[in-house]
């Protein structure tokens, strides 16, 4: 992020509610479910993973209990890694798995992380405002052979639509107008 200004919605408060009020084993489960599913991978034992715009940590947790060697969970919201640490605390700190706070758009920041047989950026990286910069970013960091898990929203053709969804992240709410 040189010279970037960097606006995000703000998901965090979401995600603290969330952890604290309806994570239930069901959920994670089926979290586990999933990432074992969609990585075709009955244990992620041997393997590392980062987890880019963790949010609620619920997936980094789920990479945790499917045994990943080591775990890098990072978000750019601070409050989505205070939910994401809130997790980390319910199985105790382990020192394999690591939460910082950072951007994917940071260059000196992604510098640092090294590589991970698997990257997940679950909903995130049309979030950041630079998307193909932060999927140049993220690809960057799969280790040869590893797999890359992204999750790219198109339009919400929903009741909302994708033009309150626009207006909301940028920190305007229509409902005001
Ligand atoms: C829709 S949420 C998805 C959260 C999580 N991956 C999940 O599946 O539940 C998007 C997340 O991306 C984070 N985010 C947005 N811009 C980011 C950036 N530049 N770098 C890292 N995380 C970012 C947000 O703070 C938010 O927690």
């Amino acid at each position: 992020m040189t010279g970037q200004v960097e606006k995000s919605f703000e998901f965090g408060r979401n995600w603290k509610r969330f952890v604290k009020s309806y994570l239930t084993d069901e959920r994670l489960a089926a979290a586990r479910q999933h990432l074992s599913q969609m990585l075709v991978l009955e244990t992620l034992e041997g393997r590392t993973f980062l987890d880019i715009g963790c949010g609620s940590g619920i997936h980094s947790l789920a990479a945790y209990e499917l045994g990943a060697e080591r775990t890098v969970s990072f978000d750019v919201d601070h409050e989505s890694v205070e939910a994401t640490k809130m997790l980390r605390a319910t199985v105790e700190h382990p020192t394999h798995w690591d939460v910082r706070t950072g951007s994917i758009l940071d260059d000196a920041f992604v510098a640092n992380l090294g590589s991970f047989d698997i990257v997940y950026a679950w909903g995130c990286l049309h979030h950041t405002g630079a998307m193909w910069t932060a999927l140049k970013h993220a690809a960057g960091l799969v280790k040869a052979g590893g797999q890359f898990y992204i999750a790219i929203y198109n339009h919400d053709e929903g009741a909302k639509g994708s033009h309150y969804w626009a207006q909301r992240k940028a920190g305007t709410s229509i409902m005001d107008a």
